[in-house]
C-alpha cells in the first residue's frame, strides 16, 4: 500500500469510494472519497474516520503505518456518518484512544452509535500538544452540522477542514496539483451549491476566524487536498458566502405535449439577445446537482411547467422543493408555461419559489400551444427579464 505523506509524520490514511452515485440526494458522477488522516508525533492521532463499509481499508492503511492500538486520539470534526460511522468499528483496535470533539459532536456522536468512548471535549482556542505538533480547534457550526469543527496543525500549517473546501471526485491523485485544476474548482463549486448552499452566510464568520492562520494546504475530508490553489478556493469561498453573482441566468422546464419546452427555448433565446449568459435544463433529462451548481452563481432563475392535474409536472416539484431546501441567495425568478383549461402550476411553482427566497417576476403562461405571437411574447419577456437583471 503506498504511503502518502502530507509532510513529515503526517499521512493520508482515507478511502476512495469510486463507485458511489447517491450522496443523499447528491449525484456523484465522479465518486466520493472519506479524507482521513494519521499524524505519527509523540502523540499519535487520527483526523478524521471514514464511511462504516470501509473501516476495514482504513486499518489497513494505518497498520501499513503504525500499530493502530498505538494511536491516543481520534478528532472527530464532525459526527456526519460519511465520516464517523467506522468509528464503532475501529475503536476495538484502539483501546487508548481519546475522542476529540465538540460539545455538540458528542451529543450527536453518543446518539448515533449508543457508545460512551473515553471524550475529549475541545472549544475555540483550545491547543492539543502531539510533542512537536500541536493541533488548534477551530468550531464552525452548520458548516456542515451543528457540531462542524476544523482542526489546524500549526507546526506544519495544514488545516484539516472536514466538509468545508471539499469536492466529490475521485482521482488515484491527492493534491490539487496533480489534477487539472479546473475539475477540482468545479466539483468544489457543485459540492458548496448542494452541500453548504443553505448556510452561506456563516462562511464570511468562518473565513474571517481562518483568515489568521498561515495555511500550506487545506486538507478537507472529501477530494484532493489544495496546497497550490488555496488563494484561488479561498476567494470562491468568500464570493460565494457573501452572495455573488455573475451575469447569468438558468432556465429549468419541463414539458408534456411540447408547449412549454418551444416558450423555454424562445425565453432563452431573448435572454441570450439581452446579452445574458442562459443554461437550459429539461429537468425529466437533467441531474438536479449539476443545475443547483448553475444556479449558485446566478442572478435569474426561470422554471416551466404545464400544469398537470392541478399543479406542476413532478419532475419540477422535485427541483423547487430541493432549492426550498437550499435557499439560494440574491436571484430574481419567474415561471412560465402551458396549461388546458384551469391551470395551477403557476400558483404552486411560485409559492416554492418564493418559500425558496428568491425575488418573483411575473412570466408568460399560454392555453394549449403557443402561436407565433406567443412565442414573440415569450422571447420580449426573456429579453426584458434579462435587461432588468443586466441592469439591477
Ligand atoms: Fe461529509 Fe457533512 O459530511
Amino acid at each position: 500500500m503506498n504511503k502518502i505523506e502530507l509532510a513529515k509524520g503526517i499521512y493520508y490514511v482515507g478511502v476512495v469510494d469510486w463507485s458511489l452515485r447517491d450522496f443523499h440526494g447528491y449525484y456523484t458522477p465522479r465518486g466520493v472519497t472519506y479524507n482521513s488522516y494519521l499524524i505519527v508525533d509523540e502523540k499519535i492521532c487520527l483526523v478524521d474516520c471514514v464511511k462504516a463499509p470501509y473501516a476495514a481499508e482504513l486499518l489497513e492503511r494505518i497498520q501499513s503505518i503504525i500499530d493502530p492500538a498505538k494511536i491516543d486520539y481520534v478528532v472527530v470534526n464532525h459526527v456526519e456518518p460519511d465520516h464517523s460511522s467506522a468509528l464503532p468499528i475501529i475503536m476495538d483496535k484502539l483501546p487508548n484512544a481519546k475522542v476529540v470533539l465538540t460539545a455538540q459532536g458528542k451529543l450527536e456522536l453518543v446518539k448515533h452509535y449508543q457508545q460512551n468512548y473515553d471524550f475529549q471535549i475541545v472549544k475555540e482556542n483550545d491547543i492539543l500538544d502531539l510533542g512537536i505538533n500541536k493541533l488548534h480547534f477551530v468550531p464552525v457550526p452548520m458548516l456542515h452540522w451543528p457540531d462542524s469543527m476544523v482542526t489546524y496543525l500549526e507546526n506544519e500549517q495544514i488545516l484539516f477542514s472536514n466538509d468545508a473546501f471539499g469536492q466529490h471526485i475521485c482521482t488515484s491523485q491527492r493534491f490539487d496539483d496533480q489534477i487539472i485544476v479546473t475539475d477540482a474548482l468545479y466539483e468544489a463549486e457543485k459540492y458548496f451549491a448542494n452541500i453548504l448552499m443553505p448556510y452561506s452566510q456563516l462562511i464570511p464568520k468562518a473565513l474571517a476566524k481562518l483568515g489568521q492562520l498561515q495555511l500550506k494546504m487545506i486538507a478537507p475530508s472529501h477530494g484532493v487536498i489544495w496546497r497550490k490553489n488555496i488563494s484561488e478556493i479561498l476567494k470562491k469561498y468568500e464570493q460565494w458566502g457573501q452572495g455573488y453573482t455573475d451575469n447569468k441566468l438558468v432556465v429549468l422546464y419541463d414539458t408534456m405535449w411540447g408547449s412549454t419546452e418551444k416558450m423555454a427555448r424562445r425565453i432563452l433565446e431573448g435572454v441570450a439577445a439581452a446579452g445574458m449568459t442562459a443554461a437550459l435544463y429539461k429537468m425529466s433529462a437533467a441531474d438536479r446537482s449539476e443545475v443547483v451548481r448553475d444556479i449558485l452563481e446566478c442572478k435569474g432563475i426561470l422554471v416551466g411547467s404545464p400544469t398537470l392535474n392541478g399543479t406542476m409536472l413532478p419532475t419540477i416539484g422535485a427541483m423547487l422543493i430541493y432549492l426550498k431546501g437550499l435557499r439560494p441567495k440574491n436571484k430574481t425568478g419567474g415561471t412560465f408555461g402551458a396549461y388546458g383549461w384551469a391551470g395551477g402550476a403557476q400558483q404552486d411553482m411560485e409559492n416554492l419559489m418564493q418559500s425558496a427566497g428568491i425575488t418573483m417576476e411575473n412570466g408568460p403562461f399560454i392555453k394549449w400551444a403557443p402561436d407565433d405571437t406567443e412565442l414573440e411574447k415569450c422571447f420580449e419577456f426573456g429579453f426584458e427579464f434579462a435587461n432588468k437583471l443586466i441592469n439591477s
